[in-house]
């Protein structure tokens, strides 16, 4: 069996925890990362500390490459010095946030979008029956979820108990004719062109389109990382600033090492051109609200936020995915964390770190 995995993000969340558990596998894992995000969000951002523990905990089955995803040619070498040999690639490397999107559109489409196809092209040339995994995201459905018929409860909006969504949104909701965000525009193009090398080019692919995704591992900054951030917010007694719908919007949270153990589970048994719904669901959700009512009583102090009445555009109000179709798939597969736990490890991991 081929055993390299190319990861792309190695230093990232998502990536990191891909190059922890696939290595941990026997695999060899060659990671490319740039430190964008640095560029992206500042000092609180950059994932150089990430990668320089990565580097000393995983030793010579970790080898780092700075390569920029949309140097095509930098790639295309890349997989051809490594060939058949590659028996995996996920693609984790990208501009993830809505807010900054609009700051620099051609950058967001330039790394979402095209250096999405180089990383398809360069593994249909060079290693075309490598499960190709992509990281998506739930804002290629734009504001369509806001149209849900929600209902105000005390610390949350909730869709009624027999809404056929109650349990999660499935991959039938539509991703046309609404308002993606510049961010959700460049994913949307990527996720379908990742879907297209399937059924076109018959490749094994598959779309995650994630909800929140977090963990120990995320830089937690104020426009990506929504637990990390007010976990952080908390123990350091920063100021969280919340925006728009009471507070009350939920989001489900999924900690990395679940969305990795899916990863594995579609490894060892490709599809073609799939698409899932990838979250916490019914097992792990909250409101912000609720968000801060964990964090605070594991850290043992009061949060400081302040409300800001206009929410983010395009914002979700109401999100939990739906991950039937995976578990119909991999029914040995199960998400093991929920939000307390996830806040409780984020916790753990910083306490020495996050001071006020
Ligand atoms: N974290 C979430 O809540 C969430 C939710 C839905 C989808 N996603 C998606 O999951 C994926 C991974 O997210 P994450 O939270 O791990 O992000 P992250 O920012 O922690 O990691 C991405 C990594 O990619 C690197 N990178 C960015 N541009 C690059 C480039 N041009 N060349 C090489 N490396 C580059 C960054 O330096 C960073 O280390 C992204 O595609 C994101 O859109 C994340």
């Amino acid at each position: 069996m081929s055993s390299v995995v190319v990861i792309t993000g190695s230093a990232g969340l998502i990536g990191s925890e891909a190059v922890r558990h696939f290595a941990g596998l026997g695999m060899d894992v060659v990671g490319l990362d740039n430190d964008m995000r640095g560029y992206f969000f500042g000092a609180d951002g950059s994932t150089k500390g990430n990668l320089e523990r990565l580097t000393k905990e995983i030793g010579d089955r970790y080898t780092h490459h700075g390569i920029d995803i949309r140097d095509r040619e930098g790639l295309d070498k890349l997989f051809a010095g490594l060939g058949k040999n590659i028996g995996l690639v996920i693609h984790a490397a990208a501009q993830p946030s809505h807010d900054w999107a609009a700051r620099e559109p051609f950058t967001d489409f330039d790394v979402n979008a095209v250096g999405t196809i180089n990383m398809l092209e360069a593994t249909r040339r060079h290693a075309k029956d490598a499960p190709f995994i992509f990281t998506s995201t739930n804002k290629v459905y734009g504001d369509l979820p806001n149209s849900l018929p929600l209902i105000e409860q005390d610390t949350r909006w909730e869709l009624p108990a027999d809404h056929k969504w109650y349990g999660g949104i499935d991959e039938t909701m539509s991703i046309d004719q609404c308002l993606h965000s510049v961010f959700g525009a460049s994913k949307v193009a990527a996720d379908v062109m990742v879907q297209e090398y399937g059924r076109y080019f018959d490749m094994p692919t598959a779309v995650f389109r994630g909800g929140t995704l977090t963990g120990p591992g995320h830089s937690a900054a104020e426009l990506h990382g929504f637990l990390a951030y007010v976990m952080r917010c908390v123990m350091e007694q920063r100021l969280y600033r919340i925006f728009g719908y009471k507070g009350k919007q939920v989001r489900d949270a999924i900690h990395s090492s679940d969305l990795v153990s899916a990863f594995e589970a579609f490894h060892a048994a490709p599809r073609v051109a799939e698409v899932y719904n990838m979250g916490g669901g019914r097992t792990s959700n909250c409101s912000v609200l609720e968000a801060f009512q964990i964090a605070s009583s594991i850290a043992g102090v009061e949060a400081q936020t302040e409300y800001v009445p206009e929410n983010r555009v395009g914002d979700h109000q109401w999100w939990i995915s739906s991950t039937a179709r995976f578990e119909e798939h991999y029914p040995d597969w199960s998400v093991k964390y929920d939000v307390p736990m996830i806040l409780q490890d984020m916790y753990e991991s910083n306490k020495d770190l996050w001071k006020p």
